[in-house]
């Protein structure tokens, strides 16, 4: 391990395409092997989350090919899914780990799953407890887990935690049963599964925010992946962490239930123009940002970008308060710890509460600090770019977590920076 010192940058300028989006990439694989015959993902995001997903499916039988930038997915179809001869290592993605589950419960197979330190603390039994409700045979609370035959049976889920990755396992569960099953959300989480099962020619109804799947019917399917929004968030996020900045962020995906992190931006008087269409372009010019509070089910639906807006609390003329947002502390690290760890390493003004945090404005933030990621991918990219407005460091074994979803990221930075 070794120390990496950044210099100060000041300013981004030009244009820019983010990795393709890793909620809708993780889908794309499962939907495609659950369907008989060949599917075509076109622009998947290829990080080690993904990967975890794209191993875990061979491992059951089915078969990934790759071509230029797609990769072709052929498949028997999840009713003939074999039991893996090892353990699914899911790696460091609770997307693949809670995914996988509500995917392989009703299989008819034996599967254990198992993933690194970090995934090994997550909570799973927000997934395991309502797939035991359908009589999923699943034993164990956290990984490792064990999947084990057993005969399921169609339920109404109500969920206890607004989380997209819980109401996508239940779905991928439901969708296998004969007859319907329900699954309603506290709050309305990113509906990605829900639009992207009717491209695979699912049958699936929404009434509010409930969602009823079943029968079984799935077809192959060709489809492109667009741009991660949450990956685009932080190139957007350096426009105002160096000021004297503009730039345009390229083909990104625009689901109005990934948006929120744009919106509560312009709320702050940003200068941002977008697409109105569900994948387009984002324009940005640096400018000053009043700040706010997020609180509510804006938390949940800026979610992974939470730790991003408390550092940009430091950019803002009034600071952020971030409430209702303790799913923070469940994420690849305590990412409220880490906040207000390496905020308040650069002489911020920070408190920290036990579902968020509130971070002033700093006018001159202390050179020289040795930033901790904590191995999470995007607290990695939030130091990177503390550091590099403040000279500041990391340790070189963080540029590893960012592989997890934004292997280019320093790139990508360092092509914009102004020289
Ligand atoms: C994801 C959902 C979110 C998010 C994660 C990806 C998904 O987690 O934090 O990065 O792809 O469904 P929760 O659904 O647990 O909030």
């Amino acid at each position: 391990m070794s120390l990496i010192a950044y210099k100060r940058i000041n300013g981004i300028r030009g244009s820019v395409t983010p990795p393709a989006d890793k909620s809708i990439t993780h889908r794309a694989f499962i939907l495609a092997a659950m369907a008989h015959g060949r599917s075509k993902i076109h622009n998947p995001l290829l990080s080690l989350d993904t990967q975890a997903t794209l191993a875990a499916l061979q491992a059951v039988g089915v078969e990934v090919t790759f071509e230029n930038r797609s990769v072709i997915i052929n498949s028997n179809g999840f009713a003939r899914f074999r039991s893996p001869q090892k353990d699914i290592d899911c790696g460091n993605s609770g997307t693949t780990a809670r995914l996988l589950m509500g995917l392989l419960a009703p299989a008819g197979i034996t599967a254990r799953l198992d993933g690194d330190e970090s995934l090994r603390k997550r909570p799973m039994a927000r997934v395991i407890e309502p797939l035991r409700a359908m009589g999923a045979d699943i034993s164990g609370e956290k990984l490792p887990i064990k999947i084990s035959p057993a005969l399921m049976h169609s339920a109404d889920i109500v969920g206890k935690v607004a989380s997209a990755q819980v109401k996508s396992a239940i779905l991928l569960a439901g969708m296998q049963l004969p007859d319907v099953t329900s699954y309603t959300e506290p709050l309305l989480t990113r509906n990605h599964t829900e639009r992207m099962m009717p491209m695979f020619g699912v049958e699936i109804r929404k009434e509010g925010n409930t969602s009823y799947v079943g029968g079984g019917k799935i077809e192959p399917c060709e489809l492109t992946v667009p741009g991660d929004i949450s990956s685009a968030a932080m190139l957007i996020a350096a426009a105002y962490i160096y000021g004297n900045s503009e730039i345009t962020v390229r083909q990104v995906g625009l689901n109005p239930t990934r948006t929120a992190f744009i919106d509560i931006l312009k709320s702050w008087g940003a200068d941002i123009a977008r697409d109105s269409a569900l994948c387009g372009d984002i324009i940005v010019k640096s400018s000053a940002l009043s700040g706010g509070e997020i609180s509510g089910s804006m938390s949940a639906y800026a979610i992974d970008e939470l730790p991003l807006l408390a550092a940009l609390g430091l950019f803002t003329d009034n600071g952020v308060v971030i409430k209702d947002a303790a799913e923070l502390r469940h994420k690849e690290c305590d990412r409220i710890s880490a906040m207000v760890h390496n905020l308040r390493l650069l002489g911020a003004e920070v408190e920290e509460f036990d579902d968020g945090l509130a971070v002033s404005p700093l006018k001159d933030g202390k050179s020289g600090v040795l930033f901790d990621s904590m191995g999470d991918h995007r607290i990695a990219m939030i130091n990177i770019m503390l550091a590099k407005r403040w000279e500041g460091g990391i340790n070189s074994d963080d540029l590893a977590a960012l592989k997890v979803s934004f292997p280019t990221f320093i790139n990508e930075l360092e092509r914009l920076e102004i020289k």
